[in-house]
């Protein structure tokens, strides 16, 4: 049996790094969405997104916490195999929590080996600038894929001071562009752009060689990524700026959930035709009882 399996069958294509890099190149912009889950993850694959991201966000939009600060690896390694389930043809990628990789180096890559090797995760997301560029560069030698975080990096929120825009003058610019200069010398093979000016976000994905996906950063970026529970209206909060609706799950479901709680309390549910029976001979037998 050979060991490398050339795809014969017409099924599409698997997103692949170097695929999303030609995306860059040839002005195709490149679509990003987080998952957390087996369900919703089939969703976003089936509908062709190329790169789904099992966020750090599922600490707030799933496990209901104020931050991204205290999901932990395991658990985050417990969503991203039951992600991993799901999708056939998106790129699968793992955000390290914070935490996992800020002690040290050799411990941001243990870490990391795990999201591959225990989880099915294609590549790993960290955030931060240049001062990652030594774990960045040792993820690349072990063959991780790397996707860098830059601007409002959501682990960075007390040295923030909030949930706060960055790269708001020419000089924070230059920070960010000597960020996302290191990250790509690297290694890092794509760029999140997270809560900055449009200018700044173009500025930048002009000037890398690698892919920018941006979230709340402007039209101008290679790619574009939301949080799953802001597209569908699952977040239970006034959505930000940046965020577009494209459906109201909390209405669809609501609707569903008090119209089951209805017929359950009147008898509508389950009707005769959604019940089992007894074969004919059976039920005579149980009427002669
Ligand atoms: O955790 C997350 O959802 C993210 C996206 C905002 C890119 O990091």
């Amino acid at each position: 049996m050979s060991l490398t399996n050339f795809r014969t069958s017409d099924a599409p294509a698997p997103a692949t790094f170097p695929a999303l890099q030609q995306k860059k190149h040839s002005g195709q912009p490149i679509t990003a969405l987080t998952a957390y889950d087996h369900a919703t993850a089939r969703l976003v694959d089936e509908a062709g997104i190329d790169l789904i991201l099992v966020g750090d966000s599922l600490a707030q939009v799933v496990l209901g916490y104020d931050t991204t600060l205290p999901v932990t690896v395991d658990e985050m390694l417990h969503h991203t195999r039951a992600v991993r389930r799901a999708v056939r043809r998106a790129i699968v990628a793992a955000d390290m929590p914070f935490g996992s990789y800020h002690g040290s180096v050799d411990e941001g890559v243990v870490n990391a080996i795990r999201f591959i090797k225990e989880a099915g995760a294609q590549a790993v997301k960290i955030e931060g600038g240049a001062s990652r560029a030594e774990l960045v560069e040792r993820l690349t030698t072990a063959e991780i894929p790397v996707i860098g975080h830059l601007g409002l990096t959501p682990q960075s929120v007390h040295r923030m001071g909030g949930y706060k825009v960055q790269g708001k003058s020419a000089a924070a610019i230059g920070a960010l562009l000597h960020d996302a200069h290191t990250l790509e010398s690297a290694g890092a093979v794509l760029l999140v752009l997270e809560g900055m000016p449009r200018e700044a976000a173009a500025r930048l994905t002009a000037e890398v060689g690698i892919p920018t996906i941006g979230i709340g950063a402007g039209p101008d970026c290679d790619g574009q990524i939301l949080v799953f529970h802001d597209l569908v209206n699952l977040t239970f909060s006034t959505p930000a700026k940046f965020v577009r609706q494209y459906g109201d799950a909390a209405a669809l479901f609501r609707t569903a959930l008090e119209n089951y709680r209805r017929d359950v309390e009147e008898r509508a549910f389950p009707s005769d035709a959604e019940s089992y029976h007894l074969p004919k001979d059976a039920a005579a037998a149980l009427e002669r009882a």
